[in-house]
């Protein structure tokens, strides 16, 4: 199957209608995306994908309202929070009806769902009559695709059709909320920041990721890998380290006094996290196809998605070779 190209809407509904997979565009990274309510549709996903177990995947709707069916007992600031960040990337666990197939929530008695912020999709989706499950569009454990590029670099062959909508803005997955109790808690750091959750709702907001057992891909402690090992020091660390030959440099801002010598990328000269957040993953794809061996990163100021690009960077240098 060679895999093609696009921005043909009708050609993306009637192959989802069939139950096979698309990739979608949204603001944070390039979906996988199939029929959430259709078993054999989903099970394609984890097939193309090539992850190892079933693992929860976030359903994808056009609007509040077309999620609304699929509540039940949801607390008072699940609506405020949805008034203010979606469309957008924030993504809420909460109960699951039983309409909701098993293996798109891989057993647990809780589902995910985000309304995401692009154009092409939101049109997509509203054309459709059943929420879109969809992975970010990568093999699992590498790093997630934010333009049609490298999806086509991971999944050609795997996949009938990639809904070209552009380079992702946010660049980074969305932040994931558990909503089932009384007060939230974020799951994994994304594109809206603790500050701004916490500030809308005016109390604090616990942090609790699921640690290295966990079910969930974006929460095992490696991942995000970009095929060479990677190093993470603080930013003190990276200045005064002296770098061997083939070694790449990653940077928020800072020139390294020997960066003449070597491969490097400043992800913001203006120290802007959302620009930095938005050239991630990008960068980290570019230095594997520039033949470097080994990338020498720093840590980012610990705020905002400052946090988000931290944690990524954790996984990514967490994965042995
Ligand atoms: O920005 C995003 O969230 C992107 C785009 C495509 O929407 N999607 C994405 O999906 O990052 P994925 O599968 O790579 O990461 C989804 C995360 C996983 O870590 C999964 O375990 C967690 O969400 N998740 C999904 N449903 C869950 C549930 N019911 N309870 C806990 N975690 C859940
Ligand atoms: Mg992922």
């Amino acid at each position: 199957m060679k895999t093609q190209i696009g921005n043909d809407i009708n050609r993306a509904i009637q192959l989802l209608n069939e139950g096979e997979l698309i990739s979608i565009p949204t603001e944070t990274v390039y979906g996988l995306a199939a029929n959430g309510l259709n078993s054999s549709a989903v099970a394609k996903i984890y097939e193309a994908k090539k992850r190892p177990s079933f693992n929860p995947l976030i359903l994808h709707f056009s609007s509040f309202e077309q999620v609304r069916p699929y509540l039940s007992l949801i607390p008072d600031y699940l609506e405020t929070l949805v008034q203010k960040f979606s469309p957008g990337p924030l993504t809420y666990i909460v109960k699951k009806p039983i309409s909701i197939p098993d293996i798109t929530t891989s057993g647990l008695d809780t589902f995910a769902f985000r309304i995401p912020n692009h154009p092409l999709t939101l049109e997509l989706l509203s054309a459709l009559n059943f929420p879109l499950a969809a992975p970010s569009a990568n093999i699992f454990g590498m790093t997630s695709p934010t333009n049609y590029t490298h999806v086509f670099d991971q999944l050609n062959g795997r996949i009938p059709y990639i809904l070209d909508g552009g380079a992702c803005v946010i660049g980074l997955e969305s932040t994931i909320l558990d909503c089932t109790s009384t007060r939230p808690i974020i799951r994994r750091f994304g594109g809206v920041s603790k500050e701004d959750i916490e500030e809308v709702l005016s109390m604090e907001v616990i942090v609790e990721s699921y640690g290295s057992k966990s079910l969930a891909p974006g929460m095992l402690a490696a991942h995000y890998s970009p095929g060479i090992p990677l190093e993470l020091l603080s930013e003190e660390e990276w200045i005064q380290f002296i770098p061997n030959e083939n070694c790449a440099l990653l940077s928020l801002s800072r020139i390294h006094p020997l960066q003449r010598n070597h491969s490097s990328i400043q992800l913001s000269k203006t120290r802007n996290m959302n620009e930095a957040a938005a050239k991630l993953f990008e960068s980290l794809r570019f230095f594997k196809s520039n033949n470097c061996e080994r990338i020498i990163a720093h840590t980012m100021p610990e705020r905002g998605i400052g946090l988000a690009i931290n944690d990524r960077l954790k996984r990514a240098s967490a994965t042995r070779f």
